[in-house]
């Protein structure tokens, strides 16, 4: 089952998820709901639990290979430095470029429930970054230089107004024809 992808400002969004203590039918399930939801956000790569509102530390990612998922994932070693052009489905619209560790050494938990270890590099590594980011409740925004932030927040406003410009003329005719004010 798909769900909304939820975006910047939902409090989920800031919270740290729970550790999952027991690899289960209800976080296959969850990370079936998780792959449907990145799959319909059309143009995502990877996704966190919190995302779609659930405070679990699971991710799911698909760099073009197989769709595969991963369960209280930490990094334990990081090496060099990347900048990438970096997005999130969270925060529609919005790439800046950012300097991080090039390589990572993630651990994490498999569905099988085996303890896993993956060596990630240049897209790979910075997408486990960015959403182990997510499952600590840290954001892209929180990743940037002061400088980056202060123009991000405002490129970032600026399109969230202008989606709500062009939203607004279909909503009022609706709003009418229900009787609503
Ligand atoms: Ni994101």
């Amino acid at each position: 089952m798909s769900y909304q992808i939820r975006t910047y400002g939902d409090p989920v969004l800031t919270a740290q998820a729970a550790p999952v203590d027991n690899v289960d039918g209800k976080i296959v399930r969850l990370v079936d709901d998780m792959f449907d939801s990145l799959v319909d956000s059309g143009n995502g790569i990877a996704l966190a639990a919190p995302q779609i509102g659930v405070r679990k530390q699971v991710v799911v990612w698909d760099l073009g290979e197989d769709p595969l998922a991963i369960v209280n994932p930490e990094i334990v070693e990081s090496d060099g430095e990347w900048v990438y052009d970096e997005g999130c489905l969270s925060i529609p619209g919005l790439y800046v470029e950012m300097l991080r560790p090039k390589q990572v050494l993630v651990r994490g938990v498999d569905l099988d429930g085996n303890v896993i270890e993956i060596e990630a590099d240049e897209l790979e590594a910075r997408m486990f970054q960015h959403e182990i980011d997510h499952l600590r409740g840290v954001l892209m925004f929180d990743r940037m230089t002061p400088d980056q932030r202060k123009e991000a927040m405002k490129e970032y406003r600026r399109m969230e107004r202008e989606a709500e410009a062009a939203a607004a003329p279909q909503r009022r005719p609706l709003a009418r024809r229900l009787g609503l004010q």
